[in-house]
């Protein structure tokens, strides 16, 4: 079956309660959702994942929590404030205002577009406005992305001592408590500290879904090497991120890895490699069908400096007068100190849902000719692991032991009740949602203290003991 598109993704996540538009009884507001009941269970089994992968299951794993507003100093010595910016244009015939490095390559133009100088191109106008296709555009300029704000009850919004900002990552607030986790922990290099949650762009053109919103979720881990050992250890990093996808259940056919030329390259990075999804399959040309699912970058030392309060080098270049501490790591096995290199594999939760969302999607034909929708994620994933459902809900013996399977349950995994339809319609709708097994309890259950257990991916159905059930559906979900 060919890939769904995003906007068949969608409409299922609006029908069925995994992801809403937000504010929409007032109209709502460009490109901000909100995760309906099925989308936060499934975004919370994602991030669970992650984190169990990256922390749990791993001896030289540390997390943190660190606030989302930060000294507005973290941000000018980050390199935030002078360059985290996209670069503008607007159109002059229908006034659009759009990134410049996202414009439309005019048909026929003799350019890779992943590879484009964009200044060049627009100066030769073989950029266009992709709403009008005009190529009348004004220069680009930059335009920082951070989102301001102000602190305390008495600020003027011009206030430059109350001006602080949403963090546009999580990775800053690892860097700023590295000498804390590092000397609390007694952790020695190698080790990583990772870190889920919010971050805020005012990103010039958002859309598409939850692929580029202005608030948004992420899960990053700093991983802390001697310099010399960066190189190797970034390729594994990107190894494992690529298989951790693969191992939750993304098809490879759907993903690849992408190698940043140089002029991409953010201002702290020596070589980055992003895990790319097709997130476009309609698109004709091969190249546009793909886009960033997660970036794995080598930092170098260049945060770890930058925090510090001693220069380096000789001419004192990144001298900070306003911190601290000196970020550098002493090495008591071979007395040497060193700023160590940051390998950063960073991921976002949304883009990671919308991914998971569109690589389960299927659709299968009944006996009658039907299509009904499956959803194939991941049992680890899925936002309910089983539905307990009566097959007469007029019979009270029957509801009241469905309700007490699924109270039975509900203790070690998320099971539902639902008796609002026919039998048929009922698994429709687990299938729909992506439920890898339902329950059924009939008649004959009453006898023989048994149920029937339906699986999602291949519609069989197995009579199974009330009392092997916890067991039964424990192995389903563990598999794959
Ligand atoms: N600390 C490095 C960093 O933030 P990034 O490539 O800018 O790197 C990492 O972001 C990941 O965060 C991306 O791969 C993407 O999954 C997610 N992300 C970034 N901007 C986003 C946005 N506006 N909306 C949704 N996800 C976003």
């Amino acid at each position: 079956m060919a890939a769904p598109n995003i906007e068949t993704i969608v409409s299922l996540a609006k029908r069925r309660g995994f992801v809403f538009p937000s504010s929409e009884i007032y109209g709502g507001l460009g490109s901000a959702w909100d995760y309906g009941p099925l989308g936060v269970e499934l975004s919370n089994n994602v991030k669970q994942q992650w984190w169990r992968w990256m922390v749990h299951e791993r001896d030289d794993m540390e997390g943190i929590d660190s606030s989302i507003i930060l000294n507005r100093l973290v941000w000018k010595y980050s390199g935030h404030e002078e360059t985290f910016s996209d670069p503008l244009v607007d159109c002059r015939d229908c006034n659009s205002r759009l990134r410049a490095d996202k414009l439309t390559v005019k048909s026929g133009a003799p350019m890779n577009p992943q590879r484009i100088n964009y200044e060049e191109a627009l100066q030769q106008k073989l950029l266009a406005c992709p709403n009008c296709g005009s190529t009348n555009l004004t220069e680009p300029r930059p335009f920082n992305l951070m989102f301001r704000t102000t602190l305390g009850a008495a600020a003027e919004e011009d206030d430059p001592f109350a001006l602080a900002y949403l963090r546009p990552e999580t990775a800053q607030g690892i860097f700023i408590n590295f000498l804390n986790i590092q000397t609390t922990l007694r952790r020695k290099i190698p080790f990583g500290i990772a870190q889920i949650g919010k971050s805020f762009r005012n990103e010039v053109t958002p859309g598409n879904f939850i692929f580029r919103t202005r608030e948004f979720e992420q899960m990053e881990m700093e991983y802390f090497v001697k310099p010399g050992e960066d190189e190797r250890v970034h390729q594994e990093w990107i190894d494992l991120c690529f298989d951790w996808y693969k191992s939750l259940g993304l098809a490879a056919d759907n993903l690849r890895l992408y190698e940043q030329p140089k002029e991409e390259l953010a201002h702290y990075a020596k070589r980055t490699v992003d895990i790319h999804y097709r997130f476009f399959p309609e698109r004709a040309e091969d190249e546009r069908q793909w886009d960033e699912l997660m970036g794995v970058a080598n930092r170098t030392d260049f945060d770890l400096r930058a925090h510090s309060k001693k220069p380096e080098d000789a001419e004192g270049k990144r001298f900070n007068p306003d911190s601290t501490e000196d970020l550098s790591y002493f090495d008591e096995a071979t007395k040497e100190r060193y700023y160590p290199y940051v390998i950063e594999p960073a991921a976002g939760v949304n883009r990671s849902v919308l991914a998971f969302l569109m690589d389960a999607y299927t659709e299968r034909t009944t006996d009658k000719n039907e299509t009904r929708v499956v959803l194939k994620l991941h049992p680890a994933l899925a936002p309910i692991k089983a539905a307990v459902l009566p097959l007469a809900k007029n019979k009270p013996e029957i509801v009241g032991m469905a309700k007490a399977i699924k109270r039975s349950l509900q203790p070690t995994l998320r099971a539902v009740y639902d008796d609002t339809g026919g039998i048929g319609k009922l698994y429709a709708r687990q299938d729909e949602i992506g439920t890898p097994c339902c329950v059924t309890v009939d008649h004959q259950s009453l006898e023989d203290e048994a149920v029937t257990v339906r699986d999602r991916d291949t519609w069989e159905q197995e009579r199974i003991k009330v009392a092997d059930l916890r067991e039964h559906l424990q192995r389903r979900l563990n598999e794959k």
